[in-house]
């Protein structure tokens, strides 16, 4: 089964409705840098807030840490990614393009867009040279090489320097894990696709330390395990799919590795949104033997000492929200109108605002009343009060902010203290009193279902 391509629909519709922006846009924008907006944020920090409850909050045998982007050089020696971090690079003389040697063809001509580089006649391709993608700065004053620092390319080996420091702390025992949420860099060759790959991104990555000899069968868990959240977020299960590494894709440090994709339709199509990675002993034996220090797990009980592996699921929230963007845009016609509607079916859990209210009119009480509401609602969620326009311009524009539900206050409401909700996915209304309002959208919220399917909870 093949997916549309709506890319360039979602580009426009974030702008529209404040998803994400392009970075330093009245400068004519930086190119593959995206800025989120006041719907994308509330959106990605749902997206983090439910990883951050499901990987750390609700277990107790991960705990969470927040290192910093900026580690000691030595770091990168000791990870491989000073060496190993390179893709192969070709410029092409003639349009100054630069392009990845092993990706040509996904790659278009800069002079003939339906051309590959290389394909047309002026093309002067160098020979591929390998081209180290992280990003180099200064410490301090000096721009000397002695005080060159590198801008993290992931935020996994935050987790392994700090192994024993959690470990002692919080006193867990093998097997346990190490969670983090922040920003990693990545000099991309062929950044693209709106938020799919870019330069600075945000990673959710999860270390769990586990004996040797234990690791397949962790991996195993993991590796359903995280499928299972992605399947809870609302993407189409249709468009996800697990994807083994080959001998030839295995990163240097993986024993064995499988990512999970979603497929984002068009020529996109299906791709890493999480890789699942046994890393073995690699990350703690190269740290113990550049540093010097012993990083061994002490087995009390068993009186032995270990390096224990790793077990890595590293998710990227940038591309699990396009992800969610993709699967949510949806184009419907509307019985009795004209115009169809464009509606955002994102999970109520991860919709960046639960609930519009909407007095009908201007006048006769309606106002005071919706913003008293949307006061009360305030204090349990994020919640859009509008007033201006036809309702049913009001409901189209938060069918494009993906507000699962809608609040109505009316002539009627006023006299009997009641409103009317109305469920975005299929546009159908409840009439409950005003007070119970901010009750029975906590209570879909809290079931963690699908809007349409909420109706039928709320029936029940
Ligand atoms: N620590 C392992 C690691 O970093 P990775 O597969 O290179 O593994 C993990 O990255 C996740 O980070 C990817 O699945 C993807 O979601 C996200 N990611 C990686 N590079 C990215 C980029 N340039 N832009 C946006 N997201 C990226």
């Amino acid at each position: 089964m093949s997916f549309p391509d709506v890319m360039e629909k979602l580009v426009s519709l974030s702008k529209r409705r404040g998803f994400v922006f392009q970075s330093s846009e009245i400068y004519g924008g930086l190119g593959s840098v995206w800025d989120y907006g006041p719907l994308g944020i509330e959106l990605k920090r749902n997206l983090q807030d439910r990883w951050w409850h499901t990987m750390v909050r609700s277990r107790d045998d991960i705990e969470g840490l927040d290192s910093a982007i900026l580690m000691h050089p030595r770091v990168w020696e000791a990870s491989g990614h000073v060496s190993g971090f390179v893709d192969p690079l070709v410029d092409c003389k003639t349009c100054q393009g630069r392009f990845r040697a092993d990706k040509l063809q996904d790659a278009q001509c800069l002079k003939k867009p339906s051309k590959k580089p290389g394909e047309h006649s002026e093309c002067q391709l160098t020979e591929p040279r390998q081209f180290n993608l992280m990003f180099k700065t200064h410490m301090g004053p000096v721009e000397d090489t002695s005080a060159a620092i590198y801008l993290r390319p992931e935020t996994a080996q935050g987790s392994y320097v700090n192994f024993l420091n959690v470990q002692q702390a919080s006193r867990q025992k093998v097997p346990f894990g190490i969670a983090q949420i922040g920003k990693a860099f990545r000099n991309e060759i062929t950044p693209g696709n709106f938020i799919f790959r870019t330069r600075e991104f945000e990673q959710m990555e999860m270390q769990f330390f586990v004996e040797p000899g234990t690791d397949m069968e962790w991996f195993e868990k993991w590796k359903a395990a995280r499928m299972e959240w992605h399947r809870g977020l609302g993407l189409d299960a249709s468009r996800l799919r697990f994807h083994p590494h080959g001998p030839t894709e295995l990163a240097h440090y993986a024993r064995a590795a499988f990512d999970i994709e979603f497929d984002f339709g068009g020529s996109l199509g299906p791709q890493e949104i999480e890789g699942i990675h046994n890393r073995g002993d690699f990350d703690l034996g190269k740290h113990q033997e550049f540093s010097g220090k012993r990083l061994e797990y002490v087995d009390q009980a068993n009186s032995r000492r270990y390096l224990p592996f790793v077990i890595e699921t590293a998710c990227g929230p940038n591309r699990t929200l396009l992800a969610i963007l993709v699967n949510a845009y949806r184009e419907e016609p509307v019985p009795g109108e004209q115009e169809g509607r464009v509606v955002m079916g994102f999970h109520p859990a991860l919709a960046p605002v639960k609930a519009g209210v909407f007095p009908l009119t201007k006048k006769d009480g309606q106002p005071e009343m919706a913003h008293a509401i949307a006061a009360d609602l305030r204090t349990r969620f994020p919640v859009f009060y509008d007033e201006a326009g036809a309702i049913g311009r009001r409901y189209r524009r938060q069918d494009e902010a993906g507000t699962p539900f809608g609040i109505t206050i009316d002539t009627e409401s006023t006299k009997n203290n009641d409103v009317t909700i109305r469920f975005r996915d299929d546009m159908g209304q409840i009439r409950v009193g005003a007070s119970q309002a901010a009750d029975v959208i906590a209570r879909h919220l809290a079931a963690d279902i699908a809007v349409a399917d909420s109706r039928r909870a709320a029936a029940a």
